[in-house]
């Protein structure tokens, strides 16, 4: 039995984030610490994540994150087996951040270098969590990405169709920029939503009547601008009942699109493999309550087992970083001081 100890590292956006797991062979991976610095003050007055503030940030914060996830999980430099770190793709400036930090630490301990692709973290989650084998189907949901992908192996995924322009958690970011939300925008205008009549405004199901599994999302965003200049040309103003139909209205587009989408992308998963159906969701937006419900909903229609991370591991954060590092580790991946921070890195 060989127990693996890795520290990760997350800079990608605009959470700092570092994190202890450890993992004995065959058994569960256990977080001993995960500690996540948001910058989201740093970037309200913005109205979104400026990448010179987030990778400056990420700079200063990092080696405090390290500090405190090593304290909390008791646990030296010299109890490590690898440092793990997000090597894209992301914001390239905090990615670099985060990659010369952990050269730096990899330099001074002799310790093995493991560079993770930011998705692959996300996608491996659900392992990491609810302990689910290959091959499993995966929704990867979050500010810049959606796709569904089949889990076959740490390394090895294969993509079933995604989203041909924004990602939901842009629109939703975009949605609460245009009604005067807080960012991040998911959160926001989920607790609009919660209030709002989802019928009064009719939002678009782009792709709905295509077959196959891609989705959009632009259209949203058109369609609400021109739903809340109308409502502004009549009363002069939006109410907050206004603010939220809008937002419930928007919300129940995501989670119709999704839920069909996720219907066929099962179907297909289904045909390709007949043994136990698992499909997991992982990745920000996963963090919606109203999609999480009508995921499980399509799953338990189509006889598959649902399973989504806890809220905490759908959002940005490292110990899917350092999970990761211990997957690829094990397959025997080891970089050098010559690691890359790549703003682009595909699955
Ligand atoms: O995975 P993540 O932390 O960062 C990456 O994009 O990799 O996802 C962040 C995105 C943001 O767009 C945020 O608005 C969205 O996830 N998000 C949500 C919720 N919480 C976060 N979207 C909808 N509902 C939420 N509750
Ligand atoms: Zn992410």
């Amino acid at each position: 039995v060989q127990t693996l100890t890795v520290l990760g590292l997350e800079s990608s956006c605009d959470d700092t984030a570092a994190a202890v797991v450890r993992q004995c062979t065959g058994a569960r991976a256990e977080i001993l610490s995960s500690v996540v610095h948001g910058q989201t003050e740093l970037h309200s007055a913005y109205g979104g994540v400026v990448p010179e503030i987030a990778a400056r940030a990420h700079a200063e914060k990092l080696d405090i994150c390290v500090k405190q996830a090593l304290t909390q999980a008791e646990v030296g430099l010299r109890d490590l087996d690898a440092i793990a770190v997000t090597a894209g793709p992301g914001l390239i400036g905090g990615v670099m951040s985060g990659v010369m930090c952990a050269k730096g630490l990899s330099a001074a301990t002799g310790l093995p270098l493991i560079g993770v692709n930011h998705l692959a973290g996300h996608a491996l989650t659900p392992r990491l969590t609810d302990g689910i084998a290959f091959p499993y189907l995966m929704l990867l949901v979050s500010g810049g990405h959606c796709q569904y992908l089949i889990a076959h192996g740490p390394e090895h995924f294969t993509r079933l169709g995604g989203t041909i322009d924004d990602a939901p958690g842009e629109a939703f970011d975009k949605t609460a920029r245009l009604l005067g939300l807080p960012q991040p925008g998911g959160p926001s205008v989920e607790a609009e939503a919660c209030t709002g009549d989802p019928k009064r405004f009719r939002f678009p199901r782009p792709l709905l009547d295509r077959p196959e599994c891609d989705l959009s999302f632009s259209g949203l965003k058109t369609a609400l601008m021109r739903m809340r200049d109308q409502i502004v040309a009549e009363k002069g103003g939006l109410t907050r009942q206004d603010r939220a139909d809008l937002c419930a209205g928007f919300q129940q587009a995501i989670v119709d699109t999704l839920a069909e989408k996720t219907r066929r992308a099962i179907a297909l998963y289904l045909e390709a493999s007949p043994s136990e159906t698992v499909i997991a969701v992982a990745g920000g937006v996963a963090a919606n309550t109203a999609i999480r419900a009508a995921l499980e909903t399509v799953s338990a229609e189509m006889g598959a087992r649902f399973t989504a991370p806890p809220m905490a591991l759908c959002t940005d954060n490292a110990a899917m970083i350092a999970y990761a590092g211990i997957e690829r580790f094990r397959t025997g991946v080891r970089d050098g001081l010559d690691l890359m921070a790549r703003p682009r890195w595909p699955l």
